[in-house]
């Protein structure tokens, strides 16, 4: 399925091709003085896991145009593992919208579980050789809910474009 792309673009990438994941165990240099994850360190975490899915998705060197936004749920602590998901929820003619989640796992004898601490939406624009914003694949929506995030990335979009800044 291609309907929602705007022009007549031949190449297309399933969601599944970019998506990307990182796990890390929260050392003591992550943390802030309550031993729970810096901020700044989760967002530089997510910056890349969305750099890389943007990456996979363009074939081409990608730059981040914004964050919108980063909601902190609830607090990652020291040696908690924490894992990262990244995947591509909207892409236009030259930028691509991941959305990152970011989950603490805890596992027993029985089960792991994993609760979402935080989630962005990261828009990536991809640049040629001059650094110029270059056209990217569409984006192949294949299940109901990579169709449902696409809407949730359009509608994003077209608030923070009618946005002030
Ligand atoms: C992002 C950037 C490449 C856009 O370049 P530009 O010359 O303004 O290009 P355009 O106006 O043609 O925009 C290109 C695409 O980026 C999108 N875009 C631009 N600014 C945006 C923003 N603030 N938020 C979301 N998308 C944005 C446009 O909607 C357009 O998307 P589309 O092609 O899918 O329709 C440019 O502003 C830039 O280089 N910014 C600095 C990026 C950077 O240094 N990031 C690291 C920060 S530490």
């Amino acid at each position: 399925m291609r309907d929602h792309c705007p022009d007549a673009r031949t190449q297309n990438h399933p969601v599944a091709y970019s998506r990307a994941e990182q796990v890390h165990i929260i050392m003591p240099a992550d943390c802030n003085q309550y031993f729970r994850l810096f901020g700044g360190k989760l967002m530089e975490w997510v910056d890349i896991i969305a750099a890389v899915v943007a990456r996979r998705h363009s074939g081409m060197e990608v730059t981040t145009a914004s964050v919108d936004r980063l909601d902190f749920l609830a607090p990652a602590k020291l040696n908690d593992i924490v894992l990262i998901l990244g995947r591509l929820v909207y892409v236009g003619h030259t930028s691509m919208m991941v959305c990152v989640d970011t989950y603490v796992e805890d596992s027993d004898c029985d089960a792991v579980t994993r609760t979402l601490v935080n989630r962005a939406y990261v828009t990536m624009v991809a640049l040629n050789k001059d650094k110029k914003p270059v056209s990217v694949p569409c984006l192949l929506l294949e299940t109901d809910e990579e169709k449902a995030d696409y809407e949730i990335g359009k509608a994003r979009r077209e608030a923070s474009r009618q946005a002030p800044h």
